[in-house]
């Protein structure tokens, strides 16, 4: 008997799969951009002019995250391991995925609960939920900032998450505007011929070719993985 090899699920991740958590999106009717400067809280050049702030928005972030938990959208990808071999690319910076026991996970924006050396960026540190920095905070003789990625920097780990897109045999994406590239360009990486599904109540723009399930993620993701589980089974 040959063994039949499990499909490659990627799934793309923003910030609306942990909207029915309680987090915040970003462009949505009160989302965060519409409360905050994002050149301020989350560019080069806003953390370059005001450090403190920066640092005093992301510790806000993460202390808000020890409060809620991951949803049936983040459990559902969790439980379609058993049958995928499922890889994870999320724009979040919420531990939400990891939380949920995902095994496979790319952040693409950093973390919220880890802060990085400022004169290294291999070097990070785990700060947990709790933990305040500021411009001052030393960390083993290094000074620290938020693991995150701000905008008009590069995005570290896109390469890993093309790759992976590239080679996906089904391609899922969750609650993201594609608004903000690279990550939006995923989509480009993936074969031909290949299925792909998005999941959002409320897309802004919908990619030629993509199968839309205009839902919130929990029920969205549910009815993927009925649909995904009955063309297994029909295969
Ligand atoms: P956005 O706020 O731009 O988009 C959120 C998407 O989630 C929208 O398309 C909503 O319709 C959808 N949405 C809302 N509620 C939902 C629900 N219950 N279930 C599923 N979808 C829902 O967030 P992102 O696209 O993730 O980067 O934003 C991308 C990046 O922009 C973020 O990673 C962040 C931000 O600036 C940085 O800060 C570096």
């Amino acid at each position: 008997m040959t063994a039949t090899k499990r499909p490659k699920l990627v799934v793309s991740t923003g910030a609306g799969i942990s909207a029915e958590s309680g987090i915040s999106t970003f462009r949505d009717a009160d989302g965060l951009w519409e409360n905050y400067d994002v050149m301020e809280v989350a560019s080069h050049d806003g953390y370059v002019r005001n450090p403190a702030l920066i640092h005093q928005f992301y510790n806000d972030r993460r202390a808000a995250l020890a409060g809620v938990e991951p949803n049936a959208a983040h459990k559902i990808l969790k439980e379609l391991e058993r049958d995928f071999d499922v890889y994870v690319v999320t724009q979040n910076v919420d531990d939400l995925h990891e939380r949920a026991g995902s095994s496979n996970i790319v952040h693409l924006h950093g973390e919220l609960t880890k802060v990085r050396a400022t004169d290294d960026e291999s070097l990070t540190f785990d700060v947990g939920y709790l933990d305040r920095t500021t411009p001052d905070t030393v960390i083993d003789g290094h000074h620290v900032r938020p693991h995150i990625v701000f905008f008009q920097e590069d995005v570290p780990m896109f390469a890993t998450a093309a790759e992976l897109a590239s080679e996906a045999d089904i391609f899922v994406i969750v609650g993201t505007s594609l608004a903000v590239y690279p990550a939006a360009g995923l989509l480009g990486y993936v074969r031909r011929g290949v299925p792909v599904y998005y999941i959002d109540p409320a897309p802004s723009r919908v990619p030629a070719g993509v199968t839309v399930i205009r839902k919130p993620a929990t029920e969205g993701m549910a009815e993927l993985a009925r649909l995904l589980t009955k063309e297994k089974n029909d295969r």
